[in-house]
Order: structure tokens, then sequence, then C-alpha cells
């Protein structure tokens, strides 16, 4: 009984990494490297990041406590988790051909040519150490852009869309041991920048420019065979707010602060506005996209990138908030700040 079981469950093994198509860098290294998943930090420290959130301002100090190279070509860095103090699980684009404006003409709703890529999720140690790449995508798959990323504390949650606006896209969860992903459900919109609520088992996208918010409500039946048609959103809503296109969110919970309603916890920037990029993060009201704290970050990479540009991700350590940031392209490197305290007169 117990050799079977085991040979099944290897069978099974090897034809999932066959077809993950995963690189693996560091041979015998864990994905995750405790024996059970560990809690999300975002979720897990809901009332202190929204306290801790709401001291902040324009004059906050942002300390660079960490500045860590992740090693080898990671392409377009679009989100990340941390799982336990010594893993960083990135969504990653690698673009094979460019998509090209239509020039104005909109064609089956979007505005330019698919283009073509992959979409990977890269495993890295705490030294940027990487341990494993996973492509997600076949070639040849035109969903093959993968946006910001959730964890729950058992899955990562990621979106696989078409790099245009207006198209299509697959939603998948990610065993963050195995990098297998399962695909669940089939939507007619690019979305992006998922969290999952653990407490609703509702998830929350964010369409093109973050421009629209979308609420999807989980069952299990979802999980136990592929997605036929498209799935029509619970709700879709507006967003509001046209400081910071959000690129990158983290699920909070129901903080008390805010009567418990449904929060995340978001980072992004705008390109383009006055010929330049501005950028922050923001507390969001997770069904009404109604920012109910933000605050601008201006720092910047070695390379120029304003941090906000591509992933995020939030802890407190030693009663101080810490955001964790990936900005660059290709060559990407990990910043990460500490709020120091701010003195009450400080706006
Ligand atoms: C749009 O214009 C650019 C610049 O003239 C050109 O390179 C591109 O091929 C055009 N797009 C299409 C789909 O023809
Ligand atoms: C538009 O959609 C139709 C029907 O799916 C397809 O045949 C056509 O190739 C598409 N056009 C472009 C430019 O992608
Ligand atoms: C999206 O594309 C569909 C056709 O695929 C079109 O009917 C719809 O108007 C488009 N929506 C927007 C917001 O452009
Ligand atoms: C594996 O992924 C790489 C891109 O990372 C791609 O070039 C290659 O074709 C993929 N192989 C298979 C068998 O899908
Ligand atoms: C946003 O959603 C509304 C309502 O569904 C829709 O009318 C609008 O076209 C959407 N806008 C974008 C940019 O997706
Ligand atoms: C942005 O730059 C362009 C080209 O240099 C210039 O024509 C335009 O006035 C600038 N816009 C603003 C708001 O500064
Ligand atoms: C990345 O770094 C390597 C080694 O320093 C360098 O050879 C390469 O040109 C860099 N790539 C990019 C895209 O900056």
């Amino acid at each position: 009984m117990r050799a079977s079981t085991l040979s099944a469950a290897l069978v099974l093994a090897a034809s999932s990494a066959h077809a993950l198509n995963i690189t693996i860098t560091q041979k015998g290294v864990p994905f995750v490297s405790s024996p059970t998943n560990p809690p999300p930090f975002a979720a897990s420290q809901c009332d202190k990041i929204v306290e801790k959130f709401n001291t902040l301002g324009r004059s906050t100090v942002w300390n660079l406590v960490q500045k860590t190279p992740f090693q080898g070509e990671l392409g377009e860095p679009e989100g990340m988790v941390r799982i336990g103090e010594d893993r960083y699980f990135v969504s990653a684009g690698e673009y094979t051909s460019k998509t090209v404006s239509y020039n104005g003409t909109i064609i089956n709703g979007t505005d330019r040519t698919a283009g073509s890529g992959f979409a990977h999720l890269v495993v890295f140690d705490n030294k940027g150490g990487r341990i494993a790449d996973a492509t997600l995508t076949a070639p040849g798959d035109l969903e093959y852009h993968n946006g910001g990323i959730d964890y729950d504390g058992e899955y990562i949650w990621a979106t696989l869309a078409q790099y245009r606006p207006n198209t299509t896209a697959h939603f998948v969860r990610i065993n963050p041991r195995t990098l297998e992903p399962t695909t669940f459900l089939r939507a007619a919109d690019h979305h992006g920048g998922v969290v999952h609520d653990t407490k609703t088992d509702r998830l929350y996208t964010l369409n093109w420019g973050a421009r629209n918010a979308s609420t999807w409500q989980l069952n299990s039946k979802m999980f136990t065979q592929p997605p036929t048609g498209f799935t029509k959103p619970l709700n879709v809503v507006r967003n509001p707010s046209y400081y910071a296109d959000y690129q990158d969110c983290k699920f909070l919970g129901h903080p008390k602060a805010y009567n418990g309603r449904g929060m995340m916890i978001c980072s992004g920037v705008t390109t383009n506005i006055f010929n330049s990029t501005i950028g922050g993060i923001a507390l969001v009201d997770e069904e009404t996209m109604v920012p109910v704290a933000e605050v601008p970050i201006t720092m910047k990479s070695d390379l120029g990138t304003l941090v906000t540009m591509n992933p995020f991700d939030v802890d407190v350590v030693n009663d101080r908030l810490r955001v964790y940031f990936l900005p660059d392209q290709h060559n990407s490197t990990l910043y990460v700040y500490e709020a120091l305290p701010n003195s009450p007169y400080e706006y």
C-alpha cells in the first residue's frame, strides 16, 4: 500500500515537473524551507500594519535596511511574495517579441498586437541566490503576462493575461512547494494584481492600468476540473483613484480600524504624468477600490527606477513597518526600507 501510494505520487510529481518546465538552480534546496507553510506576512499582521501605515506621511524617513541583488536575468518582475524569512517568490514576464500599437485603431476591442513571451515564477533565497525558475506557460500561449501575486498561507494566486488591454486571462493558484499551477478560471478581460480574501474566499483583480477592479467568488468545484468558458465576475467597480496605478497588492484582512471592511495594501506608479513618474503605497478597500490611506514614495533604485514600479511586499519588524521592492527589469535588486517614526510636526 505504502509503496504503491509513493510510486503514484512520484509519477504525478514527475509528470507535473515535466509539464511545468522548471529550471532548478540550487539542487535539493526546498522552495519553501519550513515543514509547514508559514503564514503570509501581510495578513498575519493586519491591525499592526494598518496602525503603522496611519502614522506615515510625506516626510516619513524611509531607511534602507537591505539591498540584495537577485541572481540572473529576471525579465520584467511583476509581483512578489515572501514565504518565510528566507524565500522570495517573484512573478515575472519574459518577452520574446514586442506588442505593436495599432496606431489608434481598435481591433477586437484592443489597441495592439499580442506580442509573445512566457510567464515565470522564480524563487530566490534570502541572499538573492536563484533556487528555481518555473515557466508557467507554453510556447505560443497568448496569455503570457503574469501580474501581481498574493500568498494566503497555502497557495500563491496569480493571473496570466494577454499583454494588452481588454483581452483575456486565466487565473492560477500555485503550490509554493512544487510550483505547480492549477488553472481554475478564465476571464474575458486583462487581469492582474490579484489578492485572496481568505475570510470571504473571494479574489479581487485589477484590469489594464488598474482602472477597474473585479470581485470573484471562489468555490471548491472550480479546482476539480479546468474551466470551460469565461466566468463572470461577481462585481466590477471603477477605480476612483488616478494617483498610483496599483501593480502589486497583498490581502491584509478586515482591520478593526476600518470596521471590519476587507482591505488590501497596494503599491504602484503612474507614468507620464507631467512627463514624470510618481508612485506610492495605499491601503485600499477591496470592494470599492477607495484608498483609505495613501502615501507617496519617492525613492529610486540605483538604476533610476522608482521603487514602486514593480513587486512589493510588507512586514512589521522590530515594531517598524517594512516595505520590500524589486523595481528594475532584467538585473533586479531587492530594496528593503523601514519607516522611521515621524516627528508629530512633520507632514
Ligand atoms: C504603428 O506605427 C508604427 C510607427 O510608424 C509602426 O512601426 C507600426 O508597425 C504600426 N503598427 C501597425 C500594427 O501597423
Ligand atoms: C480578431 O478576432 C477574429 C475572430 O476571433 C480573428 O479571426 C482575427 O484574427 C482577430 N484580429 C486580429 C487582428 O487579431
Ligand atoms: C472590449 O472589447 C470588446 C470586444 O471584444 C468590446 O465590445 C468592448 O467595447 C471593449 N471594451 C472596452 C472598455 O474597450
Ligand atoms: C520552457 O520555457 C522556456 C522559456 O523559459 C522556453 O523557451 C521553452 O520553449 C520551454 N520548453 C517547453 C518544453 O515548453
Ligand atoms: C470598467 O467597468 C465598467 C462597468 O463594468 C465598464 O463600463 C467600463 O468599460 C470598464 N472600463 C475599463 C477601462 O475597463
Ligand atoms: C512634456 O514634454 C513635452 C515634450 O518635451 C512637452 O511638449 C510638454 O509640454 C511637456 N508637458 C508637461 C506637462 O510638462
Ligand atoms: C546584467 O548584469 C550582467 C553582469 O553584470 C551584465 O553583463 C548584463 O549586461 C546586465 N544586463 C542588463 C540587461 O542590464
